[in-house]
């Protein structure tokens, strides 16, 4: 579908974006995984997040909506294989986590996705699900989907460390850890988020974690999940599109409410803060709230590191195309494997906006214009990415208009973006 993004004279209110994905695909797992009844309160409203759903209830769990209110029933003798193939859609984290449960799941499981997903390499949970007795294949070397699992219920259970920063394999060694012998063990050299280790000692689960100079060590022993009543905080990378928005417009005030503020999250606010930009913290009702107003941005470095999982980049290249001078985002080569190329597409996007944009490896840099009022108005295709078809509306709306195609995608995380993004106007 073609979205045309009109200019915004100015832009002023309060948003509060949607339920965090991470939190929201570990609580139905984990719920489904349970014996009995949890709740789910604040469910991200994405398909990515219906498609796990879905996969639980295919799986044996089952689903009720109440008011607002999501109750996840996990049956009481756990989990048990589907006949039919389990469609992750467009959901990388579906699909890895899942690969993580159906491990640990005695028989023969296919798991499936979108062409964008079918482009993404699946060999960084095949590697140690194998290594903990499963059988992961798919495409080619790099083992894209569509997926088949060999389930095992003698899982072994492995001390593993990741080779590159991804809490969606942190996350799917530790569920299948769930049901293996022996006490499973994940070292990152990154803190990732710890969205899974956090919910996981929330339902009962014995593990501990600890840092490792920059890098953590997670360890679990077996055990089921309890149920739970969870509550599901807001997205921060959902919040970063209406930070960068507020900052880079040159008549904006917004108020983005009750962001989740944990450190491995909030990374693009501290670089947002380095490029001058003025956005000021205060307490939430949960987390904090962000008030983000227009702001003059100079040029900064970004390294990976700052940002784990690299999510929020593309929107900040729109900042760096903003900002006065030349930004340079550093060790950036995981953007490429992400629901699209993000390396390219970041670049592309800064570029359609006006700026030179060149690279050198794993590294880019964008030459900004000084303000979004030099922006020039664009088109775009989004390639089946919500993340490039937010940060191309907060550039069009910011700067000189632009049209999206493929905007639909937006859905996947967020579906009320471009409601909300109306209502500042
Ligand atoms: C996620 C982890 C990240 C992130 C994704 C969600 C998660 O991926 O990009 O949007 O929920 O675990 P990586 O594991 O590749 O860093």
């Amino acid at each position: 579908m073609m979205r045309r993004v009109e200019t915004c004279a100015s832009l002023h209110g309060t948003v509060r974006v949607p339920g965090d994905k991470s939190a929201s695909h570990r609580a139905i797992m984990l719920s489904a995984l349970a014996a009995g009844e949890s709740t789910i309160e604040g469910l991200s409203p994405g398909l990515d997040v219906a498609a796990t759903s879905q996969i639980m209830v295919q799986l044996g769990a089952r689903r009720h909506d109440v008011d607002g209110l999501v109750v996840i029933e996990g049956p009481d003798e756990g989990l048990r294989p589907s006949e039919r193939p389990l469609w992750c859609g467009n959901s990388g984290t579906t699909m890895r986590l899942v690969s993580g449960i159906v491990s640990s799941l005695e028989g023969t499981h296919h798991l499936e996705g979108d062409p964008s997903l079918s482009r993404r390499p699946m060999d960084r949970v095949a590697i140690p699900l194998g290594l903990m007795g499963a059988t992961v294949t798919g495409e080619g070397a790099r083992v894209t989907p569509p997926l088949t699992i060999h389930g095992r219920s003698d899982l072994r259970a492995i001390d593993y460390h990741v080779p590159t920063a991804s809490a969606q394999v942190k996350s799917a060694i530790l569920l299948a850890g769930l049901y293996a012998q022996g006490t499973t063990s994940v070292h990152e050299d990154v803190r990732t988020r710890t969205t899974t280790e956090d919910m996981l000692d929330q339902a009962g689960v014995s593990l501990t974690s600890h840092d490792v100079g920059e890098g953590r060590r997670v360890t679990l022993a077996p055990g089921r999940p309890r149920a739970h009543a969870w509550r599901v905080p807001t997205d921060p990378s959902q919040a970063a599109f209406f930070c960068v928005l507020g900052v880079i417009h040159p008549h904006a005030d917004i108020e983005i409410v009750d962001v989740e503020d944990s450190p491995e999250r909030i990374g693009f606010l501290r670089v947002l803060q380095r490029m001058g930009a003025d956005l000021v913290e205060r307490p939430g009702s949960s987390g904090v709230t962000l008030r983000a107003r227009s702001s003059g941005l100079h040029a900064t470095e970004i390294h990976s590191r700052e940002i784990p999982s690299v999510d929020e980049v593309p929107v900040l290249s729109v900042a760096a195309a903003a900002a006065a001078g030349v930004s340079a985002f550093r060790d950036m080569g995981e953007l490429r494997l992400k629901e699209s190329d993000r390396f390219e597409g970041s670049m592309a996007l800064a570029r359609l906006l006006g700026c030179e944009v060149w690279s050198e490896g794993d590294d880019f840099f964008v030459r900004g214009l000084a303000s979004a009022d030099a922006f020039s108005s664009f088109a775009i295709n989004a390639g089946l990415d919500h993340r490039i078809v937010m940060s191309s509306a907060v550039a069009g709306a910011a700067g000189h208009g632009c049209d999206i195609d493929g905007s639909d995608t937006v859905s996947s995380s967020y579906p009320g973006f471009f409601e909300d993004l109306g209502r500042l106007r």
